[in-house]
């Protein structure tokens, strides 16, 4: 939290004020002069912003400081928030959003019987979409992701991760990459439209292996680690393996992450999902920022993930989409672990832009309480994607990234279910 030296204790610089703040539910770390409970709320409440970043937080009223701009000439912005609720933006740490076609006769297929698992042994599944996006041009990925984005984003999300796995072949997955980039309007300017939404990108090229090397499944994973992990250093702050009876094994996963992370990757993993893969442990070993999915983690794993401060991401999306049972989030929280909830938004198991939709399903499903899942929906999501510095709570010193809702008060949130209750995100650059 570093402050501009050069304001005296009663000047703030601001060139935004954020006004008439119901309910500022803060999700500080740290406790707050004037907050309460667990998730650090502020009643009329009052944020301002210079370039970017927040520089006061506080009551409405007699103990606000004077704000000034950088320059005299600048005016400060003022923003009415007629008494909404405002939260940090969602951190959505799992999505897969760059595709192609769709997958809704599969989705019944399942319903009436046939397993995910062997849908992929019959090449569909991943396979599906792998066809429909290696054979749409870049125009078009691009044009449904920004779609997507928008959506995300109309439901409350101001970061998310996304990965690629749908081109699986070197071109193909630059393809996605160039166009997961392009998406990151924190980046580039082309794309105002989008510019609320921050966009981590991550290269999860073994997510399947493709079709033409399914005699060969060696020469796939040494094309990974040969030629497609060099070649997109810089595309991707990720590197993601599926780790799964279906995918790739433990020993390909540990190859292909270790390769990963002698090139500078952070690492994150589908971690026993279908299956008891061993994949978490993998994650703890290697030192991964987050392992996802979980479903089938032992105590022992859960614990040596604690051990090495890798965050578990749940996603209750998946177990919804292919009635699988629910995670028990309890059992993670009590082992110390850091929860973070994601969408998982993508084509076969979680066909889902809205977080608010998973926040319900944590609260319903799983045992959350709204505290832990807002907790784990803002700050550890940001946790899941080490940026929790700069984002994922609303405190001075960190990125304005926010969510205003057309509610009284955030208890709302997960009882008022199946409708969107953010009334838009606010970002400042
Ligand atoms: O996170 N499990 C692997 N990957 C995705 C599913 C991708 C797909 O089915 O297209 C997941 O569930
Ligand atoms: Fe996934």
């Amino acid at each position: 939290m570093v402050l501009d030296p050069s304001q005296s204790a009663h000047t703030i610089r601001a060139d935004t004020v954020i006004r008439n703040i119901g309910q500022l539910v803060t999700v500080a770390q740290e406790p707050l002069p004037g907050a309460s409970g667990p998730l650090q709320v502020i009643d009329h409440a009052l944020v301002s912003i210079s370039q970017g970043r927040i520089t006061w937080i506080g009551r409405e009223g007699e103990e606000e400081p004077q704000f000034q701009s950088a320059t005299t000439e600048e005016d400060i912005a003022i923003i009415d928030a007629e008494g909404a609720v405002i939260t940090p933006g969602f951190v959505d740490s799992h999505t897969h959003l760059v595709f192609a076609g769709d997958r809704a006769q599969e989705f019944h297929l399942r319903r009436a019987g046939t397993s995910y698992g062997e849908l992929l042994a019959r090449g569909q599944g991943i396979l599906t979409t792998m066809n429909a996006t290696r054979s749409a041009d870049e125009e078009t990925l691009l044009g449904l992701a920004q779609e997507r984005l928008r959506s995300l984003s109309g439901h409350g999300t101001t970061t998310v991760e996304i990965k690629t796995g749908y081109g699986l072949n070197p071109e193909s997955e630059e393809q996605c990459l160039h166009i997961i980039n392009k998406l990151n309007a924190t980046d580039t300017n082309t794309l105002p439209a989008l510019n609320e939404v921050r966009v981590v990108p991550t290269f999860l090229g073994a997510h399947s292996v493709p079709p033409e090397y399914r005699e060969r499944r060696e020469a796939y994973v040494e094309l990974v680690i040969e030629e497609m992990l060099p070649r997109f250093v810089g595309l991707a702050r990720f590197c993601d393996v599926f780790c799964e009876r279906e995918a790739f094994t433990l020993d390909e996963s540990q190859r292909i992450l270790t390769r990963a992370k002698e090139l500078g990757y952070l690492l994150k993993l589908h971690a026993d999902q279908l299956s008891p893969s061993g994949g978490s442990r993998l994650a703890a070993e290697l030192g991964a920022v987050s392992a996802d999915h979980l479903d089938h983690a032992s105590d022992e794993d859960l614990e040596a993930m604690r051990e090495a401060g890798v965050v578990a991401t749940l996603l209750p999306g998946c177990s919804y989409t292919l009635r699988s049972p629910y995670p028990t989030a309890r059992r993670f929280l009590d082992h110390g672990l850091h929860v973070a909830l994601a969408t998982d938004f993508n084509p076969g198991t979680s066909y889902c832009e809205n977080m608010q939709m998973i926040l319900d399903l944590a609260m319903s499903s799983m045992g959350m309480s709204l505290e832990e899942a807002l907790t784990a929906a803002t700050i550890n999501g940001a946790r899941a994607l080490a940026l929790q510095d700069e984002i994922g709570s609303i405190e001075v010193g960190k990125q304005c990234e926010l969510a205003l809702w057309s509610i009284q008060d955030y208890h709302e949130i997960g009882y008022h279910f199946g409708t969107n209750l953010v009334r838009t995100t606010l970002v400042k650059r």
